[in-house]
C-alpha cells in the first residue's frame, strides 16, 4: 500500500486500460467526458487500510486519493475534515466520532463483507451511504472450507506437525473417506450454498438448516438443526454472527453430534461456545473441529489451540488475492457511484 499524501491533483486526467475489466468501475471509464481534463475539483477519498494496486489506480483517475494509517486516529480526523469519501478493509473503525469530524463526508466503502467496524446507524442518521462487498469472498471462503473438512478427515495437519517433528506414524493417521458421508451445512446463504455444490462433487449427502432461506437446491435436503447434528459426519457453520445466534452451538448441541464427527467454522467467532467446545473435544465428541474463526481474535491462549484434534488458523477465509481484488473493484465502483454528482462535469466544463 503507498503511504503518505500524494499530490493533490486538482484535475482529473482518465487513463482506460483497456485490457482490464473493473466490473462496476466500468460505467465510469467508459464515460468518454471524463476522460478529457475538466477544471471541477476532484472529489476527496481518503483510503485508511491496505487497498490493491488495481482499484487504487481506479480510484486516482477520478478522484484525489489520499492514503493513511486508519488506525492513526488522529491523523484520520485531520484528513476527514475535508472528505468525500473513507474507503476502509477492517483496520479502520469508523464509529461516531470519526464520522463527527466529517463534515462533507458523503460515503463510507468498506472494501470486504463484514461491517462489524462501522457505525452503520451513525452513518445512516447523518445522510452517509455505507457501502461494501458482500459477494466478493465467497468463493474464497468456500474453498477453505473444503480445505478444512479435508483436512479433518485426513488427519492433515497433525500428521504434516508428526512428521516435520522426524516421526513416521502412519496408522495413528488413518482417515476416513467423505464419498457417502453426510454434511451438515448451518446457514444456507451464499457461502453455505457453494460448500454445498462444491461438497456434492466429492459424493456427500448434503443436509442444510436454515429458518430464513429456500433450500428447495437439487439433491440438498433441508432439517431441523438438531436432525443435522445428530446425522452428519461433518457439520460446518455459514451464519451470521448476530444476538440470536451467539453460542447457538453450545453443550447440548455438541453432545448430539456422533462422535466421530467434525466440526467446522469458516463463519463467525461466538457461534460455537468455545469452553463447551473443548470440553466436547477433550471427551471426544465431536472427534475434532477445524476453526478459521474465533470469539476473540487473536485467540491469545485459548485451551483449544493447544489440543491435538483441533486445526485452527487466523481468520483466512477471505485472505485470498482474488478476493481481495474483487472487493476492491467492487467497492471502488459503488463508491465512484455515489460521488457521481461531482464527478459528472457541468455541460460548458469538458
Ligand atoms: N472466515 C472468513 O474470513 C469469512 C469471510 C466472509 C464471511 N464470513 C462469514 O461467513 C458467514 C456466512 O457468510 P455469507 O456471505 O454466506 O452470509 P449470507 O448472509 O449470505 O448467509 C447467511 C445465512 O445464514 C442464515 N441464518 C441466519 N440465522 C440462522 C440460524 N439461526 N440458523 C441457520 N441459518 C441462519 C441466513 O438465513 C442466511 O441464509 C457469515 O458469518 C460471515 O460473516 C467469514
Amino acid at each position: 500500500m503507498e503511504r503518505g499524501f500524494p499530490e493533490n491533483q486538482p484535475t482529473v486526467r482518465l487513463v482506460l486500460k483497456t485490457n482490464q475489466t473493473f466490473g462496476l468501475v466500468e460505467p465510469f471509464l467508459a464515460a468518454p467526458h471524463l476522460l478529457k481534463e475538466r477544471s471541477v475539483p476532484s472529489p476527496i477519498v481518503i483510503v485508511s487500510d491496505a487497498l490493491p494496486g488495481e482499484t487504487l489506480a481506479v480510484l486516482k483517475s477520478t478522484c484525489d486519493v489520499r492514503h493513511l494509517d486508519g488506525r492513526d486516529r488522529k491523523a484520520l480526523f485531520a484528513a476527514l475534515t475535508d472528505a468525500d469519501a473513507l474507503i476502509v478493509r477492517s483496520g479502520t473503525r469508523v464509529d461516531a466520532e470519526v464520522l463527527d469530524r466529517a463534515p462533507r463526508l458523503r460515503v463510507v466503502g468498506r472494501a470486504g463483507v463484514g461491517l462489524d467496524n462501522v457505525d452503520t446507524i451513525t452513518a445512516a442518521a447523518r445522510g452517509i451511504a455505507v457501502v461494501n462487498a458482500p459477494g466478493s469472498n465467497t468463493v474464497s471462503v468456500a474453498e477453505l472450507t473444503v480445505g478444512l473438512i479435508v483436512a479433518s478427515a485426513r488427519h492433515i495437519t497433525a500428521a504434516a506437525r508428526s512428521l516435520e517433528d522426524g516421526q513416521w506414524r502412519r496408522s495413528e493417521f488413518a482417515g476416513v473417506e467423505l464419498a457417502g458421508r453426510t454434511l451438515g451445512i448451518v446457514g444456507y446463504g451464499r457461502v453455505g450454498r457453494q460448500v454445498a455444490r462444491r461438497m456434492a462433487a466429492f459424493d456427500m449427502r448434503v443436509l442444510a438448516h436454515d429458518p430464513y432461506a429456500d433450500i428447495a437446491d437439487g439433491d440438498v435436503h433441508a432439517t431441523g438443526l438438531d436432525e443435522l447434528l445428530a446425522t452428519s459426519d461433518v457439520v460446518t457453520l455459514h451464519l451470521p454472527r448476530t444476538p440470536g445466534t451467539a453460542g447457538l452451538i453450545g453443550a447440548r448441541e455438541l453432545s448430539l453430534m456422533k462422535p466421530t464427527a467434525y466440526l467446522v467454522n469458516t463463519a463467525r467467532g461466538g457461534i460455537v461456545d468455545e469452553s463447551a467446545l473443548t470440553r466436547a473435544l477433550r471427551e471426544g465428541r465431536p472427534a475434532g473441529a477445524a476453526l478459521d474463526v474465533f470469539a476473540t481474535e487473536p485467540p491469545g491462549s485459548s485451551p483449544l489451540l493447544a489440543l491435538p484434534n483441533v486445526v485452527a488458523l487466523p481468520h483466512l477465509g477471505a485472505s485470498t488475492h482474488d478476493a481481495q481484488l474483487r472487493a476492491g473493484r467492487e467497492v471502488a465502483g459503488k463508491v465512484l457511484a455515489e460521488l457521481a454528482p461531482l464527478l459528472s462535469p457541468s455541460p460548458t466544463a469538458v
